[in-house]
C-alpha cells in the first residue's frame, strides 16, 4: 500500500477535475444552459449535459447509475415550481429527490453534497452559470469520489 504525504494530497486535490453530470429539462433549464452558452457567461468545462423533457424524467435509479460508473457529482435541474410543462413533473422531483436522500444516500454512505436539485428558468443564464461553478468548486473541495468496498462511498 503507498501512502502520499499531505502535501501531496493537497496538490493532487488541487489538480482535481471533476466529472459532473447534469440533467437538464427541455423547457427551462436547458434553455437556461443554452443562454448562458449565447450569452458568453463562463463557468468551468467538467459539466456534461443530459436533455430530458423533464425533470420528472430523472429517476434516482440514473442518479445511483452515473455515481457507479464514476461521476464525482450530480445536478438535476428543472423548471421552478408552478413552472413545470407538465404541470406538476417537478413536484414529483422535489419529491423523490427527498427520498433518495432519506433512503438511498444516507445507507450508502455518499456524501449528500455532491447531489443537488436546482431550479432554473430559461431567462436564467447567469444564474445557470453561477450554479455550476458554485457546484463545481464544492465538488472540487470534496476531491474524488472514492469508492470502497462497493459500499462506503464518500
Ligand atoms: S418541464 Fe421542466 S421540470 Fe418539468
Amino acid at each position: 500500500m503507498m501512502f502520499m504525504s499531505k502535501s501531496r494530497i493537497k496538490s493532487s486535490k488541487k489538480n482535481f477535475n471533476p466529472q459532473i453530470l447534469a440533467f437538464c429539462c427541455n423547457w427551462c433549464s436547458y434553455a437556461g444552459a443554452d443562454l448562458a452558452g449565447v450569452s458568453r457567461f463562463q463557468y468551468p468545462p467538467n459539466i456534461r449535459i443530459i436533455r430530458v423533457m423533464c425533470s420528472g424524467r430523472v429517476d434516482p435509479s440514473f442518479i445511483l447509475k452515473a455515481i457507479n460508473d464514476g461521476v464525482d457529482g450530480v445536478l438535476i435541474t428543472g423548471c421552478h415550481i408552478g413552472d413545470c410543462h407538465y404541470i406538476s413533473g417537478n413536484e414529483h422531483t422535489k419529491e423523490r429527490f427527498e427520498n433518495l436522500f432519506e433512503i438511498i444516500i444516507k445507507q450508502i454512505g455518499l456524501n449528500s453534497d455532491r447531489i443537488r436539485l436546482e431550479w432554473v428558468s430559461a431567462s436564467e443564464g447567469r444564474r445557470f452559470a453561477d450554479l455550476i461553478t458554485e457546484f463545481t468548486k464544492r465538488i472540487k473541495k470534496l476531491g474524488p469520489l472514492k469508492k470502497q468496498n462497493n459500499s462506503n462511498i464518500e
